[in-house]
């Protein structure tokens, strides 16, 4: 009688080939989403304090320049965030035809037929109180939040958008912004739902870039509570049942196990966002010299892969299909 084997999973790790060839998860720039910050102004590249390489940028050669450089890299889309010249009650630019996403999707457009084009639907950016919606008697109102919601979508469709990502977690915003898109000659235009948004601290740095913090409370009426996860499920099928295209899970990082969660019950498209938070602590510790940027990045972009995104928006994009092009080259 021969002895028994003993199994060696080392075997299959032994050189370099066969590690990659037995690899289970890739990253590749085809699966990024870059966000970019549009301001008013001219010449304008200002570093966003607490987002080292990120930047606020005027729609002129600022723009022009880091959408090069997005393209460049192999990266197919961009999500766009507008800070507006003025902020009031209900969010007027948001809905303005030359409001500043609008002005930066023709511009982006023209240059690039085929770069996509997200946009972020949200109040929180363009109102004096900084909430995701219009509020009535200190409270979000959803139902009046809607209406401004599909007027959004259609100017920014109007103006070329390719996928709209509403993210104010308002009751029935996905059916609200596909009627008001094919209503108005858009039924080509597809929806990322924010479905699972939870109120998480990890926006704190997105909130300087896009300068939206509320001016009073907080989102903890709209956003998720971070302990949720069956709620996650219910809130991705209603999402799914009012014509999302593609659902988001968000934050990324803390929350994989939504992730997985989701994935296994919707065959739909999913997107993790590695939110503002998670970028700013890696690069910290990265100046403080505590951490290897590249591999905590790569890493943590690969658990979200893993987890079961198929497509991650990042601040480190540009970074990771630097990276890539590195270790293929
Ligand atoms: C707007 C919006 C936020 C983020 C994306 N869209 C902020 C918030 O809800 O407070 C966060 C993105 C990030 O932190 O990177 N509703
Ligand atoms: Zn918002």
């Amino acid at each position: 009688m021969t002895t028994p084997q003993i199994h060696r999973p080392r075997r299959r790790r032994r050189t370099d080939a066969l590690r990659r060839l037995v690899r289970e998860h890739q990253l590749e720039p085809a699966d990024f989403i870059q966000p970019l910050f549009v301001v008013h102004g001219e010449r304008v590249t200002r570093e966003v304090p607490s987002m080292p390489g990120v930047h606020q940028l005027s729609v002129d050669q600022s723009l022009d320049c880091e959408v090069e450089t997005v393209r460049s890299l192999g990266i197919p889309a961009v999500l766009l965030f507008g800070l507006p010249a003025s902020k009031d009650e209900i969010g007027s630019e948001n809905f303005a035809e030359d409001g500043i996403v609008q002005r930066a999707l023709r511009r982006i457009r023209e240059r690039h037929p085929d770069l996509l084009l997200f946009t972020d639907v949200c109040c929180c950016e363009y109102t004096s109180h900084g909430h995701c919606g219009v509020v009535r008697d200190g409270v979000v109102d959803n139902d009046a939040t809607l209406e401004i919601l599909g007027r959004v979508a259609v100017t920014h469709a109007d103006a070329g958008a390719d996928i709209v990502a509403p993210s104010g977690m308002m009751d029935g915003m996905v059916r609200a912004i596909r009627e008001a898109l094919d209503g108005a000659g858009h039924a080509d235009r597809g929806i990322l739902s924010y479905a699972v948004k939870y109120a998480s601290a990890y926006y704190g740095p997105f909130r300087e870039a896009a300068d939206s913090a509320p001016a009073f409370g907080d989102r903890r009426q709209y956003q998720m509570d971070p302990a949720n996860v069956r709620e996650a499920v219910l809130e991705a099928e209603l999402d799914e049942a009012e014509g999302a295209d593609l659902l988001m899970v968000k934050p990324a990082l803390a929350y994989l196990d939504v992730v997985r969660a989701v994935r296994e019950r919707t065959s739909l498209p999913l997107v993790a966002y590695n939110v503002s938070g998670e970028y700013s602590m890696i690069k910290a510790a990265a100046r403080l010299g505590w951490i290897d940027e590249r591999r905590v990045v790569l890493e943590s972009l690969t658990g979200m892969r893993r987890a079961g995104a198929d497509a991650i928006i990042s601040y480190h994009a540009k970074d990771v299909a630097r990276w890539l092009a590195e270790e293929a080259g």
